[in-house]
């Protein structure tokens, strides 16, 4: 395995040396490692920031397309739009669980998400002004998640890498969901529905491509998990692979991408793109997109909102645990 640099927390004694040697063998032989077993705490605190990141991007993702829930143009469409937002916030559950595995609690996360402390992905900072906006979030934001998550069901740490298998089979309904109203739209639709699903894509096109995270040179945790098997293909590899994939689905769309400069290049066998504007990246993940402070109130009122939901429930719980706990008292 090779190394880069040393642990923030460097074994001290020899057992931890031990202790660190097998897992390294572990990760080098491509195994998985369990919540139970023994793993560098810089290992489990990237981990903690990485899943509870994918976390909160499930639930606030919930927000830009729920907006839509109520003005869906049929009962099918509000039937599968329903469906769709409601497997974010499974996706949500299933990843906050994966994290508590890791020693953290729920409340300790959700806190940092409410206090502006946590990051989540910048895409669902940008508005849906149409219903196109939901079309095409399933289309380019869940195709983009995909490409982003499938390598994920490979992931060293076992029990994320067991929440992404099914959640990628989620993501695939999702997206594919988002390219048959596209299709729908513009084949039969008016030159004003048209014109509308244009407009979306004009929108977020360029959004979609910084969900891949910072280009390579930049990126200042991808070394280290890919060499943890955390991550197993680079920011920009994904970006291009979701480049590629893109362009022909566009074209059976009958949609342009926005970008000039996009084209085959024969020779490295991939599209060329165009520079993506990593200060409006920067500016939205640093909280000020179009509806960061919109998106934080949201979730911060839900929260609140729900407390009687969560205490009710637990006053359920305990009332129940009673009972069954005098019957053995009673019984020894
Ligand atoms: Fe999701
Ligand atoms: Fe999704």
């Amino acid at each position: 395995m090779q190394t880069a640099g040393p642990d923030p927390i460097s074994p001290v004694s020899e057992a931890e040396q031990e202790l660190l040697r097998r897992f390294d063998a572990r990760i080098d032989e491509g195994g998985f490692i369990e919540a139970k077993d023994w793993m560098p705490e810089h290992y489990r605190k990237t981990l903690v920031r990485q899943i509870s990141q994918h976390a909160h991007s499930e639930i606030v993702g919930m927000l830009p397309e729920g907006n839509w829930i109520t003005r869906a143009p049929t009962l099918k469409r509000k039937a599968i739009l329903l469906a769709k937002v409601q497997d974010e916030g499974g996706h949500g559950l299933y990843l906050y669980a994966a994290a508590e595995t890791l020693g953290i609690s729920r409340d300790e996360l959700l806190d940092a998400l409410h206090r502006g402390q946590a990051k989540y992905s910048s895409i669902f900072n940008y508005p849906t002004l149409s219903w196109a906006d939901v079309g095409v979030i399933g289309w380019l934001v869940d195709g983009a998640a995909i490409m982003n998550q499938v390598p994920l069901c490979r992931c060293s740490y076992a029990p994320y890498a067991r929440a992404m298998v099914r959640i990628c089979r989620e993501e695939s309904f999702h997206q594919r969901q988002g390219f048959e109203s596209l299709l729908t739209m513009m084949r039969d639709g008016t030159q004003a529905q048209r014109d509308m699903v244009q407009h979306a894509v004009d929108r977020w096109w360029w959004p979609s491509l910084m969900m891949f995270g910072p280009p390579d040179s930049d990126s200042t945790h991808g070394a280290q998990s890919m060499r943890w098997g955390i991550k197993r293909m680079s920011n920009d590899e994904l970006r291009q692979k979701f480049v590629d994939a893109t362009v022909e689905q566009a074209r059976v769309l009958g949609v342009t991408l926005p970008d000039a400069e996009l084209a085959w290049n024969a020779e490295r066998g991939h599209h060329d793109f165009g520079a993506i504007d990593w200060d409006e990246f920067r500016r939205v993940l640093g909280g000020d997109g179009p509806c960061n402070h919109e998106r934080l109130a949201a979730r911060v009122r839900a929260w609140e909102d729900g407390a009687w939901v969560r205490e009710a429930a637990q006053a359920h719980a305990a009332r129940h645990a009673e009972p069954a706990r005098s019957a053995t008292e009673s019984a020894r």
